[in-house]
């Protein structure tokens, strides 16, 4: 399980640009595919070769956002796109049932890769693509996933404080995301847990490789309680309504007896942040609201109700699309690995255990029961 180790990582330095070339191909140019393109773009010394998109209105976007890159090929078919392209490292930006069949394919082929979370929709096919970087010799690909939270500058300053001691020992983790519902996605492919793993893998994923992140330990068991009772309850696709659910709670247990608390609503867009990560330890605690960009700290030595507010600056020369800043952050320290030879600061690893985390608190919720985590790493 990976650590904070480097803290260089979270504190809010790009590293420096290498002047080695990096050439790259994308499968699957919708709308996070668009965001890497963008981001990439602007990153020097760095090339796309090569798009692939079945659907013709998405990589007709991508010719768009390309139509000033020389060199460019465009493919229907990934397997073509790998046959075809000189490219060092391959973005997987599809829906996530095609995670699994697309990533073995491209670390087969050698190429280093920055795969979209979730990993996969379900423990049995992370644990796939984990064999096969154990099992085929694979340990100088760097294979990224991409729980960009971790890059969010709000959030990354909380790593860092957290790694400096500024609240002791953490104890509490608690994060709540109350958001818009999910958006269109090209064929709907997000309407179906079939298709995403489920709302608590497919995006809360992301919050608990967090909670891992910051616990350093890994999860025990879960219990959740969630349903779908707002969003697209009157949408019909082929005949079968969609079965994401809309709201949850989710507790995780870890090993080391830190707790973690997830609280999700969908149908709370009317909300100042989308997200506020709450952490508490034994000296003190630390709060960062994503949206707002503040970061709050209080430490018990200093008495009842004292903490200080920090503004977070995020440096506008590398917001590039959405997710403030941190795809281009994440883009970054993945090409820092790959040019320097490291190992992926977000392995497969933390892949798997995200997955986890959300299938066992699916299972929670069907069943309504504490589920161990061990139930799911088959
Ligand atoms: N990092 C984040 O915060 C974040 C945010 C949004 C989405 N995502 C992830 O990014 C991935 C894509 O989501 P999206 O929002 O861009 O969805 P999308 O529907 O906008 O785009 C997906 C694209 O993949 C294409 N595609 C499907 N099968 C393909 C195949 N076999 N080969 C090539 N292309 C194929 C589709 O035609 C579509 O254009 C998902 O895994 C999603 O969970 C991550």
């Amino acid at each position: 399980m990976s650590h904070i180790s480097r803290l260089a990582i979270y504190d809010w330095v790009v590293p420096a640009v290498d002047d080695r070339i990096l050439k790259y191909a994308i499968i699957g140019s919708g709308m996070m595919g668009l965001e890497h393109i963008r981001n990439l773009i602007e990153i020097p010394n760095t090339q796309i070769v090569g798009v692939c998109d079945p659907h013709t209105p998405s990589l007709e976007q991508a010719r768009r956002a390309l139509n000033r890159v020389e060199g460019v090929r465009y493919f229907t078919d990934f397997r073509d796109l790998l046959t075809n392209t000189l490219a060092d490292v391959v973005v997987i930006a599809t829906p996530n049932n095609t995670h699994v069949e697309i990533a073995t394919e491209v670390m087969r082929a050698g190429k280093h890769l920055l795969i979209e979370k979730p990993l996969c929709t379900s423990v049995t096919d992370c644990q796939t693509l984990i064999s096969l970087q154990t099992s085929h010799g694979l340990a100088n690909q760097v294979v990224w996933v991409g729980l960009e939270y971790r890059y969010m500058a709000p959030t990354a300053r909380v790593l860092l404080e957290i790694e400096k001691g500024t609240i002791g020992s953490v104890k509490m983790i608690s994060i709540r995301e109350h958001q818009y519902p999910f958006l269109e996605k090209v064929n709907d492919w997000n309407r179906f847990n079939i298709n995403t793993g489920g709302t608590l893998v497919e995006k809360c994923c992301h919050f608990f490789d967090l909670m891992c992140l910051i616990a350093k330990s890994r999860p025990v068991s879960v219990m959740a309680s969630g349903s779908q009772d707002v969003n697209h309850l009157d949408e019909k696709y082929d005949g079968n309504i969609p079965d994401i659910l809309d709201n949850a709670y989710v507790i995780v247990n870890f090993e080391n007896g830190v707790r973690g608390l997830l609280d999700l609503c969908m149908f709370a867009e009317a909300s100042k942040n989308e997200q506020e990560i709450s952490i508490v330890g034994d000296k003190g605690k630390i709060e960062a609201m994503i949206s707002e960009s503040v970061v709050r700290v209080g430490k018990r030595k200093d008495g009842y109700g004292s903490y200080q507010e920090v503004p977070i600056e995020i440096d506008q020369n590398i917001v590039k699309g959405y997710h403030h800043g941190a795809s281009y952050t994440e883009h970054m320290q993945f090409q820092s690995a790959v040019r320097d030879g490291r190992e992926a600061d977000v392995g497969l690893q933390d892949g798997l255990w995200s997955v986890a985390i959300g299938q066992a608190a699916h299972i929670s919720i069907d069943e309504m029961r504490l589920v161990h985590v061990s139930e799911v790493m088959l």
